[in-house]
């Protein structure tokens, strides 16, 4: 009996968030890992959304693409097409302030410092994990410096994933802008897997599987006698 098409909405890529017509602030996501998960996801012909900040990658072919440029618009984004999701990963490395003002002209440099007020954006995982239907399983992504395992435990919990796919990115040989990664995945029932360093691809379909195993196992259809 061929399992049901999971539907998987995944973000990638770094955001943008606008200072002044010519200037923003980013961070070094390259979207490599993000559209990894994607095609892993279609090849194994799942239905997938992506949504993404701006990247150089090219669209996975058979997704439905939504690319977005600030978090605000992956907010809005996100939150129209995860009621249509099974499983919904959050890869993207969203920017967590963005400019007090964007302002309408180029700022000039008339004095020898400036001072920028930022503001907290809205953390749109929390907001997922907050509104998750009982047949959704979400997956959120850590990246972390220093710590790293205390401060994933937390935000596995504060933000009410399924999963958290926990990467050290003080490393320059994984993580953002890297071809490989290595993850530690922890689950919200205390389950801990690792995966050892290896391309995003192969990582990619390993997760793939996984995730789509779980939710086949704990909400698809059953087959029919
Ligand atoms: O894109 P690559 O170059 O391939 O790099 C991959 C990656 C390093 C970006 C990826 O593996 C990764 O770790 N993605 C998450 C990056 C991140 O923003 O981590 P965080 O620990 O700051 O955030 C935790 C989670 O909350 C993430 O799922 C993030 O998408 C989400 N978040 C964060 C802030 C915010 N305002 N809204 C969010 O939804």
């Amino acid at each position: 009996m061929a399992k049901r098409q999971i539907t998987f909405l995944i973000t990638a890529g770094p955001t943008l968030e606008d200072l002044d017509p010519v200037r923003f602030l980013s961070n070094r996501s390259s979207g490599k890992m993000g559209y990894a998960l994607a095609e892993a996801a279609l090849k194994t012909r799942h239905k997938v959304v992506l949504i993404s900040g701006p990247t150089s990658l090219k669209k996975p072919k058979g997704a439905k693409f939504i690319p977005v440029r600030s978090a605000r618009d992956m907010l809005t984004a996100t939150l129209k097409q995860a009621p249509h999701a099974d499983i919904i990963i959050k890869s993207a490395a969203v920017a967590d302030y963005r400019p007090y003002k964007t302002r309408s002209k180029k700022i000039k440099k008339n004095t020898n410092r400036l001072t920028l007020t930022l503001i907290k954006n809205p953390d749109i995982l929390k907001v997922l994990g907050k509104h998750k239907k009982n047949t959704q399983l979400l997956v959120g992504f850590a990246a972390e410096t220093h710590a790293v395992l205390h401060h994933a435990q937390k935000k596995l919990f504060e933000k009410r994933v399924d999963w958290l796919a926990v990467n050290d990115v003080s490393r320059k040989d994984i993580g953002f802008d890297a071809d490989e990664n290595e993850l530690l995945l922890l689950a919200r029932d205390g389950r801990q897997l690792s995966f050892v360093k290896q391309s995003k691809s192969s990582l990619a379909k390993e997760l793939i599987t996984l995730f789509a195993n779980e939710w086949s196992n704990k909400f698809g259809t059953p087959p029919k006698p």
